[in-house]
């Protein structure tokens, strides 16, 4: 068994600085290089991880343990974390992920997915993984997990998987996560999937994927609460955030709904995909997601809902405040005709309820179409609210700027003027005058400040 060395001296100065001392400090401290890790970016390091967590697990107990990699490219299979454990990765350290398949175990489908997301069936192993922990930290001073996709990207392209993807860092049943101040880099698939979790930070995090690279989405929130994603920079090739629920029959059954997610100062790229997608798997329903004071830059839509009739589940309480948009092609986008069913066992009539979605303070430039707006027939989206807009269109916007079906709601001081299902009114933006005399003139947010935990707002 490896020796744990005493408090390393950058950490203690780092915890001895901060308030988050009693998120990042740790009574035990060792390096992964006592488990006979080498950063020479060729050798494996598979054992000494595994070794590494597994010796640290010990200390739970005992104040827990943190697992310091320093500089260098830690070149490494998949492996999981322990509880009252932190990952902390040093300046130019690089945990880099094997690119060989055979170093990727299968693991059991998602229970709200019923099998892999791409293919049926067991799904490649994530890289980092966890499953029923409590207190994980992965944090250091922006450090590096790269998943070296490209190898995943070609197979997938070519149809040469048999299995879904790993994602870079999927937690499972756990609570009191926090994910700060560490970049993650060319994720084969999905990069951060907490799912079934509570008490979620994320913060401070750079995730960095080719814009053209498949189903590299950010952050995907599944059936998780209490969750904040607050001052992260995300460029991707899918959804920078993507709450989800569980897919058709397997989320409805599973019947554990995504809520209390906040979500502020995101930056994304996302030239093919939404800034924040809310589906398009939300059958276990997705409540109550605040988003605010974020920026898109060339990204597709802004805050999308996606969904379909087979889904069930609902989407409702959501407000998204204070987006700054840049060369969009869809402000607001909405979808009722998702495809994508796991399988012919799902019930094409389970209805999806989606309802009470608020958007305010919204400026948009060089935008191509400013609403797409389609509900489900015989199921509206329905208490739509949206104020305080100005799209300003790119020279061949499309002329008709609006185009609603299945959509019920109110809109005040938007332009370009809205669908009549809408509301339809001409509009200039409300005076500040006018709006704090009468505050039916904007969406007003119901407060969620009363139903997070501290250590989260
Ligand atoms: C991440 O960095 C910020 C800014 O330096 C700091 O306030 C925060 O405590 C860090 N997060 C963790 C978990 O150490
Ligand atoms: C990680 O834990 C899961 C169970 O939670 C297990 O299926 C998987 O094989 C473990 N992965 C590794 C690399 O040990
Ligand atoms: C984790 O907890 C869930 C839910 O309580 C349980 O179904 C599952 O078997 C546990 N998994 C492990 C690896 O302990
Ligand atoms: C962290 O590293 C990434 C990738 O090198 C970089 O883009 C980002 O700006 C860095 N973040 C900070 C806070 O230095
Ligand atoms: C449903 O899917 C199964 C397995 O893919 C297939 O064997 C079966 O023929 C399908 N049934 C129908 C009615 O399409
Ligand atoms: C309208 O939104 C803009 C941001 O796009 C903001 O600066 C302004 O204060 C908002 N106006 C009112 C009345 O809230
Ligand atoms: C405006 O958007 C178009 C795509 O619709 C893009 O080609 C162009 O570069 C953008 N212009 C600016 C100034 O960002
Ligand atoms: C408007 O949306 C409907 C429903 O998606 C679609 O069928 C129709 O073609 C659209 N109209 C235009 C002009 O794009
Ligand atoms: C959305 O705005 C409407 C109208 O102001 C309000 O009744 C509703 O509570 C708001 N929803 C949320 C989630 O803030
Ligand atoms: C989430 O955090 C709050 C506040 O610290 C705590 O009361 C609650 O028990 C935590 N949730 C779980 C499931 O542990």
């Amino acid at each position: 068994m490896a020796a744990v060395a005493l408090l390393a001296a950058a950490l203690l100065a780092s915890c001895a600085a901060g308030a988050s001392c009693a998120a990042g400090c740790r009574k035990h401290v060792a390096k992964i290089t006592e488990y006979g890790a080498v950063g020479d970016g060729k050798k494996l390091n598979t054992a000494a991880f595994a070794r590494a967590v597994a010796d640290l697990s010990e200390r739970a107990r005992d104040g827990g343990a943190a697992l310091v990699v320093p500089p260098g490219k830690w070149l490494t299979g998949p492996f999981n974390l322990t509880s009252h454990f932190t990952l902390y990765l040093d300046e130019g350290a690089e945990i880099l992920a094997s690119q060989d398949m055979k170093h990727w175990p299968l693991i059991a489908p998602l229970p709200s997915y019923g099998r892999g997301r791409d293919e049926p069936g067991p799904r490649y192993s994530n890289f980092i993984g966890g499953s029923n922990l409590t207190d994980v930290i992965i944090t250091g001073k922006n450090g590096t997990i790269n998943g070296q996709g490209q190898v995943w990207w070609d197979k997938f392209h070519a149809k040469e998987l048999k299995y879904t993807r790993g994602y870079l860092l999927e937690l499972l049943y756990s609570d009191s996560i926090i994910i700060s101040n560490v970049t993650f880099v060319d994720s084969p698939s999905w990069n951060l999937h907490p799912t079934y979790c509570t008490n979620v930070t994320i913060s401070g995090v750079t995730i960095l994927a080719p814009v053209h690279s498949p189903n590299t989405d950010g952050i995907d929130p599944g059936r998780s609460f209490f969750l904040k994603i607050e001052d992260c920079y995300i460029v991707s090739g899918d959804d920078c955030v993507a709450v989800k629920s569980g897919w058709d029959e397997y989320g409805i059954k599973f019947n554990m709904p995504s809520q209390h997610i906040v979500i502020k100062r995101l930056t994304c790229i996302s030239p093919t995909s939404a800034m924040i997608a809310l589906g398009s798997e939300m059958s276990g329903g997705i409540r109550d997601v605040r988003a605010e004071d974020s920026v898109a830059i060339n990204t597709e839509s802004a805050v999308r809902v996606k969904s379909g009739m087979g889904r069930g589940g609902f989407v409702k309480d959501v407000f998204v405040r204070g987006l700054s948009l840049h060369t969009m092609k869809w402000v607001f986008w909405m979808t009722g005709n998702y495809g994508q069913h796991p399988d012919n066992t799902s019930d094409p009539s389970a209805k999806p309820e989606v309802t009470g979605i608020n958007y305010s303070d919204v400026f948009a430039e060089n935008v191509t179409m400013t609403g797409r707006m389609e509900g489900i027939p015989n199921d509206p989206y329905t208490g739509i609210c949206i104020s305080n807009v100005t799209a300003e269109l790119a020279p061949d916007a499309k002329k008709l700027q609006w185009n609603c079906t299945d959509v019920k709601g109110v809109t005040y001081g938007v332009t370009p003027k809205p669908c009549p299902e809408l509301g339809g009114r001409a509009s200039r933006a409300p005076s500040r005058r006018k709006s704090s005399s009468s505050a039916h003139m904007n969406c007003q947010s119901v407060p969620i400040n009363g139903r997070m935990p501290k250590e989260i707002i």
